[in-house]
C-alpha cells in the first residue's frame, strides 16, 4: 500500500529546499511571515499571478519553479479567498490541494499555515493536515508496476509550519484517528470480493480490538438461533458463510445508553437469482460501503477516545445465484417475526438490514440508530453523487445529521417516509414484500420497508449511500474509488451532540 502521508508541525520557518506551499488571500494578500519567507520571490509571484490571472480565490493555485539559489525548487501558492470566510472545509480543501498540486517525485513539502490576517489556529492547521493525508491516500495494493510519469503521492512528509506547533500537534491527534478510520473504510471498499468475503471482513473488523473496541462475531449457527432468516436467506446461495459483527466502544459513562450504527455489508451483489446485467457489475464489490463506514467510524471513535458509548453492527453476506440460492416467491420469517415475501432477490440489502436493525434496537436499546447502506440505484437517480439520501423517524436526529453534513461536506438530503407508501410493499402472501413492484419511489419504498423493522420506536435514520460510498464525486480530499464516506460525518455527529 502507498505509504500514508506523514504529518509534522514546526515553528514558522522557510524551508531551504523541496516544495514550499504558501497561502494567499483574495486580492493577492499574504500574511506577514509568508511575506518574509518569500522575500524577493514575492515580485516573481506577483508577476506570475498577473499573467495567470491568479487572484487568490479559494481553490485556485499557482505553481512555480524557482530559479537556482532561491531555496525551495518549487513554490505553490494556494488561494484561500477572503480570510474571514475561511471555514473548516476550506482548511481541509487547502490541505488536499497542497498535496495534489505537487507533481510526482518532487521533494518534501512545507506548508506555511498563515492567512493574510494571521496564523491558522491550531485546529485549522490540524484540519489542513487531515486534508493532505486524505488526499494522499491511494489503493495500490494490487499494482505490481507503475507506468512512467504516473502520479504518485509526491511527498511522504508534509511539514505544516505554524505559530504554535505543540498546540497544532495536540489538535491533530483526533484528526489522525479520523484519518485512520477513513483510510480503513476506503481500504475495505476498494478491496475485491474474492479477497474480502464475509468472514475475512469479520477478521478485519476484529483487528479493532487493538484499539480497545470489543468485537463479537455471530456465525450462521448463532444467527439461525436468533431467527435472522431474512439475513440468512440472502447469504444461502453463496459458498461463503454469512456473519454479523458487533463492535462496542465504551468511552462514555458506565450504563449510559449507546449510540448505534448499522451497516449493509454485501461483499458482492450479483443480484442473486434476479441477476444483474453484466455491465458495471464489478462495482458491486463496493456494496459493503455501509459496513466499511461503520468499521472506520468505530476505529475513529476509539482512536480519539471519544467520550461516548457506541455500538457498530454490520451484516455481512454475499448475494449469489446458485442451486441453494433464495428464489423470488420465497417467504422468510425475519427475527422480528414478520414474514417477508421475496419478489426480487436483488433487493437484498433491506433484507439483511431488517434483521440487523431489529437485533440492534432490541439488544442495545440505543439512544438512536443510524444505518448506512448502498441500498438503491433510485437514490442516485434522485440525488446524484452530491448528497446521500436521509430518511428518519425523528426530526431532531435528521436535523443533526444535516448539520453534521454541512460541517464536514458529507452532505445528506432528507427524503420522506410516510404511511402512504406502505401499500406499495404490502404483500399478497406475507406481511410485507421486499420491493415496491414498480420503479416509482424506489429509494423511499426501500426505506419504508426498513421502517417496519425498527423495534420499540427507536429514533432511527437511514442513509442511502449508493451514490456516495464508491465511484462518487472526486474532491480535493478524495481521489479514491472507495470514498470512506460517512466516517467524518458520523464522527462529527457524535462529537457535536453525544459526547459527555
Ligand atoms: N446494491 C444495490 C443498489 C446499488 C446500485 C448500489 C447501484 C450502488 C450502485 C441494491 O442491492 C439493489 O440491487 N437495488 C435494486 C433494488 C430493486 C431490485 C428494487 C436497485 O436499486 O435496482
Ligand atoms: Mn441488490
Ligand atoms: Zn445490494
Amino acid at each position: 500500500m502507498a505509504a500514508p502521508v506523514k504529518i509534522e508541525f514546526s515553528r514558522f520557518s522557510a524551508p531551504k529546499e523541496g516544495v514550499l506551499v504558501v497561502l494567499c488571500g483574495e486580492g493577492l494578500e499574504f500574511g506577514s511571515f509568508t511575506r518574509k519567507a518569500l522575500g524577493d520571490t514575492r515580485n516573481y509571484v506577483l508577476r506570475a499571478a498577473k499573467l495567470e490571472r491568479f487572484t487568490g480565490k479559494s481553490g485556485a493555485a499557482l505553481s512555480l519553479i524557482l530559479p537556482e539559489g532561491r531555496g525551495p525548487s518549487r513554490l505553490i501558492v494556494l488561494g484561500t479567498g477572503k480570510p474571514d470566510k475561511f471555514s473548516q472545509k476550506d482548511a481541509l480543501k487547502t490541505g488536499g490541494l497542497a498535496l495534489g498540486k505537487v507533481p510526482a517525485a518532487a521533494g518534501e513539502l512545507t506548508v506555511i499555515a498563515e492567512l493574510p490576517n494571521g496564523a491558522l489556529k491550531p485546529e485549522q492547521a490540524a484540519d489542513l493536515a487531515l486534508g493532505a493525508v486524505l488526499r494522499g491516500y491511494e489503493f495500490d495494493r494490487y499494482k505490481t508496476k507503475r507506468k512512467d510519469g504516473e502520479d504518485k503521492p509526491a511527498a511522504k512528509t508534509v511539514t505544516v509550519a505554524v505559530a504554535d506547533p505543540s498546540a497544532a500537534t495536540a489538535a491533530y491527534k483526533s484528526r489522525a484517528a479520523i484519518a485512520q478510520g477513513v483510510i480503513t473504510a476506503r481500504d475495505l471498499v476498494n478491496e475485491p470480493a474474492n479477497v474480502l468475503y464475509p468472514l475475512e471482513f469479520a477478521r478485519r473488523a476484529r483487528e479493532l480490538k487493538k484499539h480497545g473496541v470489543e468485537v463479537e462475531v455471530l456465525d450462521v449457527k448463532a444467527m439461525r438461533k436468533l431467527g435472522m432468516n431474512a439475513l440468512l436467506g440472502v447469504g444461502q446461495g453463496s459458498a461463503h458463510d454469512s456473519a454479523m459483527v458487533i463492535m462496542r466502544w465504551q468511552g462514555g459513562k458506565k450504563g449510559d445508553e449507546p449510540v448505534a450504527f448499522v451497516g449493509k455489508g454485501v461483499c458482492f451483489d450479483t443480484g442473486g437469482i434476479s441477476i444483474k446485467p453484466a455491465a458495471g457489475m464489478e462495482d458491486m464489490k463496493g456494496d459493503m460501503a455501509g459496513a466499511a463506514c461503520v468499521v472506520g467510524l468505530m476505529q475513529a471513535l476509539a482512536g480519539r477516545k471519544a467520550r461516548v458509548n457506541a455500538v457498530g453492527v454490520i451484516a455481512l453476506v454475499e448475494n449469489m445465484p446458485s442451486g441453494t440460492a433464495q428464489r423470488p416467491g420465497d417467504i422468510v420469517t425475519s427475527m422480528s417475526g414478520q414474514t417477508i415475501e421475496i419478489i426480487n432477490t436483488d433487493a437484498e440489502g433491506r433484507l439483511i438490514l431488517a434483521d440487523a436493525l431489529w437485533y440492534t434496537a432490541k439488544k442495545f436499546k440505543p439512544k438512536f440508530m443510524v444505518d448506512l447502506a448502498t441500498l438503491t440505484g433510485a437514490i442516485i437517480i434522485a440525488l446524484g453523487h452530491e448528497h446521500a439520501g436521509l430518511f428518519a423517524n425523528d426530526d431532531k436526529l435528521a436535523s443533526r445529521l444535516t448539520e453534521a453534513g454541512l460541517a464536514t461536506g458529507e452532505l445528506v438530503w432528507r427524503m420522506p417516509l410516510a404511511p402512504e407508501y406502505d401499500k406499495l410493499i404490502d404483500s399478497k402472501f406475507a406481511d410485507v414484500k421486499n420491493t415496491g413492484g414498480s420503479r416509482w419511489a424506489g429509494a423511499i419504498t426501500a426505506a419504508q420497508f426498513l421502517g417496519r423493522f425498527i423495534a420499540d420506536k427507536t429514533p432511527w435514520a437511514h442513509l442511502d449511500i449508493a451514490g456516495a460510498g464508491f465511484d462518487s464525486r472526486q474532491t480535493d480530499i478524495n481521489k479514491s474509488w472507495g470514498s470512506g464516506w460517512g466516517v467524518r460525518l458520523l464522527d462529527r455527529l457524535v462529537a457535536d451532540y453525544y459526547e459527555r
